[in-house]
């Protein structure tokens, strides 16, 4: 049974709603129109931003990002600052390794988001208030009635270290890794049966956005967030050193045969390396793989005897930026769950 404060949390989050508004270009469990995703065809992809930039693969979605010697820099001065880019292409299946500094700064938020058409999602996230912890998080076709998915890990102060965080995305699990040791396991049947497993093409998005700017977000957002942002504080900077890609499925496209945004329904156009353990789409089990879940974790905060804070999501931090409306949603924030 949800608690009325919970409920009351709920009320003022759909309330707060269209403030917050999930994108797709297209959504193809919706729309028969959408084109096709671009693939990556070759089997891994590097940069290192720290000595170079490539903006053939990766485009600006908001504000400016700039290429220094200590990486990519996602800067906050201001309101309404949320410089964002993402790739160009999509991957289906893979390995995704990013290597950060994350920003300080009560309420602002750093990101690394997988996200898919259909909106599903794989997320990192790091609130400026707290160098001492990273969110994990997952979303399947933009379902966010969930309030449970988000785990927080510590780190050994994500703000002036660079750390290695590296997700494995496969059809049957996915594995978060920090600096090597991997935190957490989602299996593809402890997903609801994997309706809400990601398992349709997604880019990489990196981005910056202040959840805690009470005139732009709602009352839960800020809260989540880590409290009020207070811009005289900054500028609050992410750093990028390093992003390395390893692609279990390379092809030039991939399309939605059909609705179901099952990934059985996804057709690689030109494959060009297919790999049957990583990415072979018609074999589906969703049974235990090599994850032997650690996936026990540290949930969020304070345990009281009865009550279990968790933390409930929505879909995409990143996307909250992002114009185009397809499902209207707000961001995670705390809320008290009686199980
Ligand atoms: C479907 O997508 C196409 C292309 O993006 C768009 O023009 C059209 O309005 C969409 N239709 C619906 C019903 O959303
Ligand atoms: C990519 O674009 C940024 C500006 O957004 C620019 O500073 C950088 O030099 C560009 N990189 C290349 C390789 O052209
Ligand atoms: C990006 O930087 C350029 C040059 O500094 C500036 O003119 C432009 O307004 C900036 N764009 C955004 C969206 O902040
Ligand atoms: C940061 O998060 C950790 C882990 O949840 C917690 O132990 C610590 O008290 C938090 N620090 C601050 C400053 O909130
Ligand atoms: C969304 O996920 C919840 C559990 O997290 C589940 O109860 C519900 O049936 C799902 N909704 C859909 C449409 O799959
Ligand atoms: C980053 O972590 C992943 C996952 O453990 C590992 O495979 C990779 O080698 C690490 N990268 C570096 C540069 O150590
Ligand atoms: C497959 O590759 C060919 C040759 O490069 C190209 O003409 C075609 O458009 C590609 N098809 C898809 C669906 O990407
Ligand atoms: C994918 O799995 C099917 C069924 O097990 C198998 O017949 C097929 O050869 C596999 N394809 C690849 C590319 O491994
Ligand atoms: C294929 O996928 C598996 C993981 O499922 C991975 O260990 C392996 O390295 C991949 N092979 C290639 C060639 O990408």
């Amino acid at each position: 049974m949800l608690s009325l404060k919970l409920k009351a949390i709920l009320c003022l989050t759909l309330a707060s709603s269209t403030l917050a508004q999930t994108s797709s270009p297209c959504n193809p469990t919706t729309n028969t129109t959408c084109s096709a995703d671009s693939g990556l065809s070759a089997s891994t992809y590097s940069i290192d931003f720290t000595s170079s930039s490539d903006n053939n693969t990766w485009t600006t979605t908001a504000g400016n990002v700039s290429y220094t010697s200590s990486g990519a820099e996602f800067k906050i001065t201001k309101r309404g600052d949320s410089p964002t880019i993402q790739t160009s292409w999509y991957l289906f299946f893979g390995v995704i390794e990013v290597h950060l500094r994350a920003a300080p700064g009560t309420g602002i938020v750093s990101s690394v988001v997988l996200e898919s058409d259909d909106l599903d999602e794989i997320d990192w996230e790091f609130l400026g208030g707290n160098s001492s912890k990273v969110e994990t998080n997952y979303f399947g076709k933009g379902n966010t009635t969930s309030y449970d998915r988000a785990v927080y890990y510590g780190v050994d102060d994500a703000q002036s270290t660079s750390h290695n965080y590296t997700v494995e995305w496969t059809k049957e699990y996915t594995t978060w890794y920090v600096d090597g040791s991997a935190k957490r396991t989602l299996n593809y049947a402890d997903a609801l049966l994997g309706k809400n497993y990601p398992q349709t093409p997604m880019r990489l998005k990196l981005g910056i956005w202040a959840g805690g700017d009470s005139e732009e977000n709602s009352a839960g957002t800020v809260e989540w967030a880590g409290g009020e942002t207070d811009y005289s504080d900054g500028p609050f900077t992410m750093y990028v050193e390093r992003v390395k890609v390893t692609n279990y499925n390379p092809g030039g496209s991939y399309s939605y045969r059909d609705q179901t945004g099952d990934l059985s329904s996804i057709e690689v156009s030109n494959a060009t390396d297919a790999n049957s353990t990583g990415g072979n789409v018609s074999e589906v089990t969703g049974t235990t793989a090599l994850a032997t879940g650690t996936a026990a974790a540290e949930t969020s905060t304070g345990t009281a005897a009865a009550e279990k804070t968790v933390t409930t999501g929505a879909a995409s931090l990143l996307s909250l930026q992002a114009s185009s409306v397809v499902l209207s949603m707000l961001v995670i924030l705390p809320v008290i769950f009686v199980a």
